[in-house]
């Protein structure tokens, strides 16, 4: 059998899952990541526990495969992106927590700077917000007590997950990220795919802190032989959300994906071209091999799972993400009951890093099965906001493909079909991120030999059709909207 290994590095866990040639899964091992929240609106993760974690899921995964090291043709690395570690290169110990992508600590940068957005955006296809990599960096170089002057001389290394765990996997030995991850720092040009003199000096990142950027499937080396009892190339690295439209098989201008994780991303692969949204969605790298960058635009939501996590661990509502369907199913309808998940803040198209969330319309009827369903519903109620924005980009998509663990729940993905108006499309795997990283890692490794023998792989288990009257579907929106703009800041 030929087999393929894939990290999926993600917010709320870490995963290694071992396919098959056909991108059947074989072997999977999983553990839970804490969050850590030291202030309103900061997010951090503990790195040296994510390379642990990581460590442990190879295992578990290769033993769940009943494989050994030398049976793998090659490990695809993807990951949360944005979020940013800094390491002692000569130790290999980070200088700060990770701060995570939901961390808004730099809004205050952001506000102060807003007029530079155009002129960033033009250059990265970002927006200067708290989101991208750029302002974490240079928040630990100014707090952590002599970080600049030993980024300055070397010392330090800066890295998105991807690159952290690459660093441990190859015993120290490789400081390199893919132009995917590249693209989320807002350091990254990516018309001129490489780090921008100008963004550096702007964000006041020394050079000397940069891995080197590389394909998305690429000679990333091998992991160093005592980790796993023999050497296993690394062939292809890319950003969780770009790994999912490869796993999506989305390989050509027009097509669209949406992934439910901890936030929702929907990209839309545009080609060899770098088209800017007029509404406020990001322009990035969907992927770039052989040299050749293909460019996607994407609407970033920055809570959707994790309203259910916070339904669950924070409010206690529920037991388990598998009780919002009965619970949703339970009611007709919410019967005005919004949630705005804000909780660190709005992303696309409101970019409001100061907005917080809130439940609104709560009556002496209302309980619990109208929250839960008033949280599924904001997800729906989001990715509206993100098709809408491509509307008024031109780009009306005519189906949506999705993936990420909450479109297990066929209530929501009907009721997404329901919002949205168009089919929505559930494929056989919906754990498309790892898979997209595995189909990085064979093209690299020769086990595929092009995108088309890819596409051959990705087929449909159930198709949503709209089902909902049109006139209500647009009354709830309408609801929605008017909750958004209760919560907003700016
Ligand atoms: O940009 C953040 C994104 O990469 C996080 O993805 O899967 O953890 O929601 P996820």
């Amino acid at each position: 059998m030929t087999a393929l290994l894939a990290i999926d590095q993600g917010t709320t866990s870490t995963r290694a899952i071992v396919f098959d040639r056909q991108g059947r899964k074989r072997g999977v091992s999983q553990q839970e990541l804490p969050q850590s929240y030291p202030q309103p609106g900061w997010v951090e993760h503990d790195a040296q526990r994510i390379w642990q974690d990581t460590l442990a899921c190879v295992k578990g995964a290769l033993a769940d495969a009943k494989l050994s090291a030398r049976d793998i043709a090659a490990i695809g690395i993807t990951n949360q992106r944005e979020t940013t570690v800094l390491w002692e290169r000569a130790s290999g110990r980070p200088i700060h927590p990770a701060i995570v992508w939901q961390d808004r600590r730099t809004s205050d940068f952001c506000k102060q700077h807003e007029s530079r957005s155009n002129w960033l955006s033009d250059k990265t296809g970002l927006l200067l917000d708290p989101y991208f990599s750029a302002t974490k960096i240079a928040w630990i170089l100014d707090q952590v007590p002599g970080a600049r002057a030993r980024a300055e001389a070397g010392e330090l290394a800066f890295g998105t997950i991807d690159s952290w765990l690459l660093w441990n996997l190859s015993g120290g030995k490789l400081h390199a990220t893919d132009a995917t991850n590249a693209s989320r720092t807002a350091l990254f040009n990516i018309r001129t795919q490489d780090w921008d003199e100008e963004l550096l000096s702007f964000f006041k990142v020394p050079r000397a802190l940069l891995p080197e950027v590389r394909d998305s499937a690429a000679d990333y080396g091998s992991t160093a032989p005592e980790l796993f009892g023999g050497a296993i190339r690394i062939g292809g690295i890319a950003g969780d959300q770009q790994a999912a439209t490869v796993g999506q098989a989305c390989f050509s201008p027009g097509m669209i994906k949406s992934t439910y994780g901890t936030g929702c991303f929907m990209v839309l692969n545009t080609g060899g071209d770098f088209v800017r949204s007029r509404n406020r969605l990001l322009s990035t790298v969907a992927y770039r091999l052989d040299g050749k960058t293909t460019y996607a635009l994407e609407g970033a939501i920055f809570v959707a799972g994790a309203a259910v996590q916070w339904l669950r661990d924070a409010v206690q509502l529920i037991r388990g993400a598998a009780e919002t369907e009965a619970l949703a199913r339970s009611i007709t309808d919410t019967q005005g009951v919004y949630l705005v998940p804000a909780f660190t803040g709005l992303g696309a198209p409101y970019w409001d890093p100061q907005a917080r969330g809130a439940v609104l319309g709560l009556t002496r009827d209302s309980g619990i099965a109208h929250i839960v369903r008033a949280a599924l519903e904001s997800v729906c109620y989001q990715t509206r906001d993100l098709m809408n924005a491509m509307a008024q980009d031109s780009i009306v998509p005519t189906e949506l493909r999705v993936d990420g663990g909450m479109v297990v729940n066929d209530w929501l993905t009907q009721f997404l079909s329901d919002m949205l108006k168009i089919p929505v499309i559930r494929p056989q795997t919906v754990e498309t991120t790892a898979l997209g990283a595995a189909f990085l890692a064979g093209l690299q490794a020769g086990v595929y030999q092009s995108l088309e023998e890819i596409s051959a792989l990705w087929g449909v288990e159930r198709r949503f059709a709209p089902g909902l009257d049109a006139g209500k579907a647009d009354q709830l929106y309408a609801g929605w909207l008017d909750a958004v703009q209760r919560v907003k800041c700016s």
